[in-house]
């Protein structure tokens, strides 16, 4: 057996469907291959109240259905600070636990890398775990393929009641900083227009769209707005909007965290369950300071220093791509 003993795994950020899937994965493999291992319950802030709980091959079973986490997640403020992060580490020492495996968002990964800069001896390797999608270096994120067929679904059935009123419809989705979900549920619904956060000065482009007497015809018009695009989020647009518009039937929906539930699909399971597997394995070689993920549908390792410097880029012709499709 290899120098890794005893394996610290935890969630941390938003929670994402599939998360269950890799905590699975990470377990069970290292317990095949020998090692104890201890959830973290809370993510950092778990860590640093010594919230631990010893995972057995059971402690995992019949979860893979299950969406959100059964090891709880948080965002920790105290994990921000050196003074936290230096209890962290003494807790791991006191509790044994010498390497440990982080699923989560950007920011899990920026704490996990931060921490490794400051202590060496005990390796992180990160899962990327987010409905968003938008962590470098990973073409998928666990969570985002659920959460993408959530949003479309949920967008099918606004189209029904919207096409019935000949309605335009502003439907806000998650995506505090990333348009993937906005782009792609768009492309899969049929949007009319698509505002993301990457893209800038969309709505004089928008106005323009409407005005076009074509699309007028049309007996439903659906825009997908990302809750972070610049101009403030769907009922924002939809109240600038109504003043050029006033002949138009204007409705808003904002779809909100039922993007962040649910039975993950199968693809997230899959995703999730070969990360967690990969995880333990880069462990076991020795890797430290590397999130697993999926480069043109191969296992990759990438080092947290590019994960956290570069940005995942939409594909701004996109946008112009779900124009021409809705034509
Ligand atoms: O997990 C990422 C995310 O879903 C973002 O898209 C969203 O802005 C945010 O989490 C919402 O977080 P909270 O649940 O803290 O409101």
């Amino acid at each position: 057996m290899g120098k890794i003993k005893r394996i610290g795994v935890l969630t941390s950020g938003g929670d994402a469907p599939g998360m269950n899937a890799a905590i699975r994965g990470v377990t069970r493999t290292a317990l095949y291959y020998g090692m104890e291992v201890v959830g973290i319950r809370y993510g950092y802030h778990g860590m640093i109240h010594k919230d631990f709980v010893d995972m057995k091959a059971n402690s995992v079973s019949n979860i893979l259905a299950r969406g959100g986490t059964i090891l709880k997640t948080a965002r920790s403020k105290e994990f921000m600070e050196a003074e936290g992060r230096k209890l962290a580490y003494e807790n791991l020492k006191e509790a044994g636990i010498d390497a440990v495996v982080v699923i989560g968002g950007d920011g899990s990964l920026t704490g996990a890398r931060v921490f490794c800069d400051e202590y060496y001896d005990i390796p992180f390797v990160g899962i990327p775990g987010t409905i968003d999608n938008d962590i470098y270096g990973t073409d998928y994120t666990i969570g985002y393929d659920t959460a993408l067929n959530t949003v479309v679904e949920a967008v099918d059935k606004i189209r029904d009641t919207a096409g019935s009123h000949n309605r335009l419809f502003f439907i806000e989705v998650m995506g505090r900083d990333a348009g993937f979900i906005a782009l792609s549920s768009g492309i899969a619904c049929g949007a009319e227009a698509i505002l993301i956060p990457e893209a800038h000065g969309q709505i004089s482009n928008l106005k323009e769209y409407l005005h076009k007497d074509f699309k007028r015809n049309k007996s439903s018009n659906i825009i997908i707005v990302a809750e972070g695009d610049e101009s403030g989020g769907a009922f924002a647009i939809a109240e600038n909007v109504k003043d050029d518009f006033k002949d138009f039937d204007v409705r808003v929906s904002i779809l909100g965290h039922i993007q962040r539930g649910g039975t993950p699909s199968a693809h997230d399971r899959v995703t999730a369950g070969k990360l967690g597997f990969a995880a333990v394995e880069a462990l076991m070689d020795d890797q430290k300071s590397v999130m697993v993920g999926y480069h043109n549908n191969e296992i990759d390792q990438v080092p947290f220093r590019k994960v956290i410097k570069h940005q995942k880029n939409v594909d701004p012709e996109q946008l112009q791509m779900v124009e021409i499709l809705s034509y």
